[in-house]
């Protein structure tokens, strides 16, 4: 058998291996990342050992199809971005940047549950019993089938767990516990990749649901929670920065449902805050009768949302323009820019353009190009697109209008929050006006859109 060697180097950001210190990680080109951790000979064994795996291989037609059974979190929105609630024996990866609101929401789904009369392990490994009541009190916590467990040692966490029947396991956070097998740092990638997978084998033999909540640094020195989304079978992250009230959270990966569903919250004093219909909530603040606005319909997973899409341009000082995005991809916008010149014979390369999407939301659909040139075109002529007017279409480098997924569910919520005017690539246009009852205007290319918008 090879010699194990008694140290390697691990890349704290995506966990790539090497036997010599590199200055740069060789798989995911990220520099001073590679952190010399110690291995020790049983490392590879593994000690979970509850009921234990004797696998055998099954026919596949002998297998009985079984819906998952799924428990509601109490939490409208985060049972929708789970699929429909919480899977048994499922792992939960929940990320997202220090104080974003992750112990917030896990606490908030603890007592949901201990509510309906379930057990809750809450296991910290951040705060102490007082710091997490005296959280508690202010999310209005009371329920008696809550435990909290301030504790780091994996084998520990998991006795209690066992030993307590719980039917929730929550772990605040994974970067906090550690693995006696081996003997790098809390945090580092092969302790959080070890105690993640010793809780995935814990989910699946005992069915207990475990959530697990991690954070994400820019930095390499903590290992990140993407080492992990291969392990755990749904990865939800929180978005929106804390500038804003709003919190997204999205499930980029999903076993047991589908992917990029979001759920929105409001931030209060008493806790993450349900919001039911977020379009609502973006368009809240939108400016009356000035140029550079409008309306655009994105879909978020299943979800349709309307987005106000801003533009400035102004005269540039220096040579030649600029161009800034806020929540925009900037090579998309720069090359909508050169569509519109070219399409448009509009001359935009003497003026700075920024592009805003209100909210701090983040948007990378196609769909949304025309309300982005929508935008910069107001904003060029100084005209005002009127306000109950919403756009959407992809926009081709020939400045052809392309149809886009799912109109008609665009349309429809664009007409329940009271728009009554619609330009949408003429592909999509087909039999939507009839069904909806507001005007509806299929364009071919940037020239009839610009003419319908003006
Ligand atoms: P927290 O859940 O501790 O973040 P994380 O676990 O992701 O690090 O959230 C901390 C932030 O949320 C903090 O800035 C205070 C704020 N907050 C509220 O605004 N209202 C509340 O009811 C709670 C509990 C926290
Ligand atoms: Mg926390």
């Amino acid at each position: 058998m090879a010699k194990q060697p008694a140290t390697i180097f691990v890349c704290q950001n995506c966990g790539s291996q090497s036997r010599k210190w590199l200055g740069q990680c060789p798989d995911c080109s990220e520099w001073n990342t590679m952190v010399e951790e110690k291995f020790r000979a049983q490392a590879q064994s593994r000690s979970y050992s509850g009921g234990g795996f004797s696998a055998k291989p099954v026919a596949f037609d002998s297998i009985e199809p079984q819906d998952e059974a799924r428990t509601s979190s109490g939490i409208e929105e985060f049972d929708r971005t789970l699929g429909g609630g919480i899977v048994a024996g499922s792992l939960v990866l929940i990320g997202g940047a220090p104080g974003i609101g992750k112990s917030t929401i896990v606490l908030q789904i603890a007592e949901q549950l201990a509510q309906n009369g379930q057990k809750v392990l809450y296991v910290s490994g951040e705060e102490s019993e007082r710091q997490i009541k005296m959280r508690g009190e202010r999310l209005g916590v009371s329920a008696e089938g809550l435990f909290i467990l301030p504790e780091t040692n994996l084998n520990s966490i998991l006795a209690e767990a066992e030993s307590l029947k719980a039917d929730l396991v929550i772990v605040d956070s994974i970067q906090t516990v550690f693995s006696e097998k081996i003997e790098s740092a809390p945090g580092s990638v092969s302790q959080v990749r070890e105690v993640a997978t010793q809780f995935m084998m814990f989910a699946k033999q005992t069915g207990t649901p475990v959530f697990l909540t991690g954070h994400v640094t820019k930095e390499g020195s903590i290992a990140g929670p993407k080492t992990l989304e291969h392990i755990v079978d749904t990865v939800i992250y929180f978005e929106g920065d804390r500038h804003h009230n709003h919190r997204i959270i999205r499930a980029t990966k999903n076993r047991f449902g589908a992917a990029n569903e979001i759920g929105v919250f409001e931030m209060t004093g008493s806790g993450l805050v349900p919001v039911g219909n977020p379009s609502e909530l973006f368009l809240q603040e939108r400016p009356e009768g000035a140029s550079g606005s409008v309306v655009t319909v994105c879909m978020e997973g299943t979800r349709p949302m309307l987005v106000e899409v801003q533009a400035l341009v102004s005269g540039t000082k220096f040579g030649s323009g600029r161009r800034m995005c806020q929540g925009f991809d900037h090579n998309r916008a720069s090359l909508l820019i050169a569509v519109m010149e070219k399409r448009l014979g509009m001359q935009l390369s003497g003026d700075d353009v920024f592009i805003n999407i209100a909210g701090g939301l983040e948007v990378d659909e196609p769909a949304a190009d025309l309300g982005v040139i929508a935008a910069i075109a107001s904003s060029f002529r100084n005209l005002q697109i009127p306000p109950e007017t919403a756009v959407f279409g992809e926009v081709g480098l020939t400045g052809e209008v392309r149809g886009v997924l799912q109109a008609q569910t665009r349309a429809r919520e664009a007409q329940t929050l009271g728009f009554k005017k619609l330009i949408l690539p003429e592909s999509n246009k087909k039999g939507l006006e009839k069904l909806l009852g507001i005007r509806v205007v299929g364009v071919k290319d940037l020239e009839e859109a610009i003419d319908e918008l003006f």
